[in-house]
């Protein structure tokens, strides 16, 4: 793969944990876990393939509208996997970032999240954009809020500026696995120009060769960004 054209910022829809688990007879829970297990190795493949931002679509503002049971499972287990991974990820460079809605989130919850951040906040080798509680709309109307508050006028320059991920380009390449073919209130903004990959592999499932997959379909696309194929290539020559 030639390094130039590894997409900068993957993005994903980590979809298809409770088939995985279903198809083995396991409560939930367990493939959420094991999609935990899927996330740290796609993390360190993202990283070993020079990808350096990778965001995570970890629990969605209509999450809330889960079974009780698996909303809190959810909320115990990030707050677990924090704790317990944030000493690897610093060894290993990852600056951990949250992105969503901190209202909602419990005391213990946006403790772990607060100390996860600060921990890895000057590691620069892979930034990890997880977003929790988060919703595209909600991300909309939070920065025509901002800009509201600061007198600032409607544009797309000050729009992108108090964005939620302001502090990173826009994904190149949007995966979601599990099957479904839809945006489901991801990154609906920053997502305008970006390629989109969807694979019919579980996420627990989602491997090497699953992203490897994903990266081959990203460089042999055109990027357009709205100009014709001989301008684009005209520009390239
Ligand atoms: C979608 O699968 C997955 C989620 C709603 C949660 C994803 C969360 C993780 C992988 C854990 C993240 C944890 C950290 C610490 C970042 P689904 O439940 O909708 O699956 P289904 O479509 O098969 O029912």
């Amino acid at each position: 793969m030639t390094a130039q054209k590894i997409p900068h910022h993957i993005a994903i829809v980590m979809d298809g944990n409770g088939r995985w688990a279903s198809k083995r007879f396991l409560p939930r829970i367990a493939g959420h876990k094991q999609g935990v297990e899927s996330l740290k190795r796609c993390a360190r493949a993202c990283d070993a393939r020079g990808v350096r931002v990778l965001t995570v679509f970890a629990f969605s503002s209509e999450n809330w509208k889960r079974p009780t049971e698996e909303v809190s499972g959810l909320m115990d287990l990030f707050a677990l996997v924090l704790s317990r991974e944030v000493k690897q990820l610093k060894a290993d460079g990852v600056q951990l970032r949250f992105v969503g809605d901190r209202e909602g989130l419990s005391a213990r919850v946006l403790q772990h999240m607060e100390e996860a951040q600060a921990a890895t906040a000057d590691n620069t080798r892979l930034i990890l954009n997880v977003c929790f509680n988060y919703g595209g709309r909600w991300d909309i109307v939070q920065a025509a809020r901002q800009l509201a508050r600061q007198g600032l006028d409607i544009t797309e320059e000050n729009f992108n500026q108090v964005m939620a991920l302001a502090h990173v380009r826009d994904p190149d390449l949007v995966i979601r696995t599990g099957g479904e073919q839809r945006i489901s209130n991801f990154l609906l903004w920053q997502s305008a120009y970006s390629e989109f990959f969807f694979s019919d592999i579980l996420w627990p499932d989602f491997d090497e060769a699953a992203l490897d997959l994903a990266i081959a379909s990203f460089i042999q696309r055109e990027r357009r960004f709205g100009q014709t194929s001989a301008q684009v290539q005209a520009v390239a020559s």
